[in-house]
């Protein structure tokens, strides 16, 4: 999932938007550029001062009649200079604290902000805008990118004002303490920008595709640790290994290329320095000796160089900083702005009157611009309190077809209707609390058995949790466990057997109260006699509810009021068993083989 960078919208734009997130943080984002600059006032004045007390010093030790009172004057200057340097010393340190403590408060914070602001964005993904950039993709965004911008606003607020302000307070100084040897800087800052430029254009290049490359090495991690158990029943952890460090390697190759690149800047940076030194020696010593420069001033003359070239490097660094910042600020931008594909509407039904449901000339493709239909022509009637089975094979659209009824997707064209009503009307909260879904790929989260069970309904009390847990025959297993509902659930749900968190994930589900409950394949890894046990339980005990039971196993939908069978996105045909025993050939060829291979149905 890479690039979906909106090229057309201007850059600007999208700082205007990222800078939305400074928020609370905007006072520190001021406050550092102004400490700078006083900072910045105060190293450019010191070397003033510093240059009058080596005159000072150098007079006195020049003068052949030094008479006590001279010394004295003398001393007395030198300690008035001293007097105006360690304040200035002091307010130099004391602004640059300043700074450095707004500059990290000012770019943590605009992070946190950004971070919060994808997250919360995120939330109102729909499945299509996450199938769009893919988990890995989002984390990397949330993560990474947003770490570049940090470090590049950092440097922004701090060396991108320091860096100029030097640079010219240092080439005015150096022209009114040294007009005669003003010509050196302009032979060696041409050659310091000319090399800088060089770096980063090279480098830039290099960092634009580091991105991708750590997208596909997250997406790797992601994946392998997913799936940990899978690689190692399949014996597969060389494979894996050898796909991770193909892409570490990109990743670590890139970096060599664009450090070999960034070397260069301390030999040149070096190469500058000694050059100014050379030519400020030779050319100032003659004027020294002239007497048309003071040693002081050809002292801060120096300073003043070295202070110029580094604020050049610096510079050249926050470039630096930000060419990588862009491809991230881009990225970013890409979460904050993408549309939501399913949203609230506007004035939206808080009630649903029952759990029927109508699909009316429905079709659906997961992307606009695919070419074939997942599902397509579906026309169907279910009456409230129904239960419908649902089998076709693997891709055949069995799960496409119940996810347009809570909206995880909108349908492409047609009607979903639920209580007589387009479920585009209703508040989606509503919507989903009242059709409450089994995902085929569920998971449970880290905490207790009662914490995961309350996310179906968190203000369920211990009785509702046990009630529904026995509807989903969950309740037997959990009793065996020592501390029983309070016992803990891992990640993932990784230390339950895969039946045990099937029938979490229904007890939960039906913790919602729903009118219309949907099991995807949920039932997959429970037993048929427990799986027997639950529909039996269902048909006592919320015969009032709308209920879809997708599976593979005929024994689960045999004893539904109706049954969809589905093929190549489209209903084959619905009826009841006996029905379609008689009159559908797939239905009569998966019975037949499950018969034949299993024995009897409900073994
Ligand atoms: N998120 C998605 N993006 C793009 N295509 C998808 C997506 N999910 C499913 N499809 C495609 O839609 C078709 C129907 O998939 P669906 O998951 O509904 O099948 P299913 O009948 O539930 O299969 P299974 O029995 O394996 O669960 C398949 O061709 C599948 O590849
Ligand atoms: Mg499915």
């Amino acid at each position: 999932m890479k690039n979906k960078t909106k090229n057309k919208t201007s850059y600007w734009t999208i700082v205007k938007k990222i800078s939305q997130s400074v928020r609370e943080f905007k006072l520190p984002m001021i406050l550092t550029p102004i400490f700078v600059g006083l900072e910045v006032i105060m190293e450019c004045i010191i070397p003033i001062v510093i240059a009058m007390l080596i005159d000072e010093l150098n007079g006195l030790s020049q003068n052949p009649a030094i008479t006590d009172e001279i010394a004295n004057q003398a001393m007395q200057n030198i300690l008035i200079y001293c007097g105006i340097l360690l304040p200035l010393a002091v307010f130099s340190l004391v602004f640059g604290l300043l700074s450095g403590r707004f500059a990290a408060t000012a770019s943590l914070g605009l992070s946190r902000n950004l971070r919060h602001d994808m997250f919360e964005k995120i939330q109102t993904f729909s499945f299509e805008n996450i199938d769009k950039y893919a988990t890995s993709g989002l984390v990397t965004r949330i993560t990474t990118d947003v770490y570049y911008v940090q470090m590049a606003v950092m440097n922004i607020i701090r060396i991108a004002v320091r860096g100029p302000m030097m640079i010219i307070f240092s080439l005015v100084m150096c022209f009114v303490l040294a007009p005669q040897l003003w010509w050196t800087f302009l032979i060696i800052i041409p050659i310091v920008a000319a090399a800088l430029l060089f770096i980063i254009l090279k480098a830039s290049p290099i960092f634009v595709r580091v991105f991708d490359e750590y997208d596909d090495l997250n997406d790797r991690i992601e994946k392998n640790i997913k799936g940990i158990r899978v690689v190692k029943s399949y014996v597969r952890s060389e494979y894996e290994k050898k796909l991770f460090y193909q892409r570490a390697k990109a990743v670590r190759d890139d970096f060599i290329k664009a450090d070999k690149i960034f070397v260069l800047s301390n030999p040149v940076m070096q190469f500058a320095i000694y050059l100014l030194i050379t030519l400020c020696t030779y050319f100032g010593g003659t004027y020294i000796l002239n007497g048309a420069m003071t040693i002081g001033n050809f002292n801060s003359l120096m300073l003043y160089g070295v202070q110029c070239l580094f604020s050049l490097m610096m510079l050249g660094q926050v470039l630096i900083s930000i060419t990588m910042a862009t491809t991230s600020v881009k990225r970013i931008y890409e979460i904050l702005t993408e549309v939501p594909t399913i949203k609230d509407n506007d004035n939206p039904i808080f009630e649903i009157k029952d759990g029927s449901i109508d699909f009316d000339n429905v079709s659906f493709k997961y992307k606009k611009e695919a070419q074939r239909y997942a599902l397509s022509d579906v026309n169907l009637h279910i009456n409230s309190g129904e239960t419908i089975g649902i089998i076709g094979g693997t891709g055949s659209a069995k799960s496409t077809l119940v996810n347009l009824i809570s909206r995880l997707y909108d349908t492409t064209e047609g009607e979903v209707k639920v209580g007589g009503i387009n479920v585009k009307e209703y508040d989606l909260t509503t919507l989903r609390n009242n059709v409450s879904v089994v995902l085929q790929k569920n998971i449970l989260f880290s905490g207790s058995i009662k914490d995961n069970l309350r996310w179906g309904n968190e203000n369920a009390s211990d009785e509702e949790i046990i009630h529904a847990c026995k509807l989903a025959c969950a309740d037997e297993f959990i009793m065996q466990f020592k501390d029983g509902y309070n016992h803990m659930i891992e990640q993932g749900g990784t230390n339950v057997s895969g039946g045990q968190k099937q029938r979490l994930c229904i007890a939960r589900a039906l913790l919602k109260n729903p009118k219309i409950l949907i099991l995807d394949d949920s039932t997959s890894a429970v037993d048929t006699k427990t799986d027997a046990k639950i529909r039996a339980s269902f048909k006592e005990y919320i015969p009032e509810v709308t209920k879809f039971i997708i599976a593979q196993r005929i024994s689960s939908v045999e004893d539904a009021d109706r049954i969809i069978v589905m093929n190549d996105g489209k209903i084959d045909a619905v009826g009841t068993h006996e029905q379609l025993l008689k009159t559908n050939q797939i239905y009569q060829e998966c019975y037949y083989s499950q018969t034949k291979r299993g024995g009897s149905l409900n073994d």
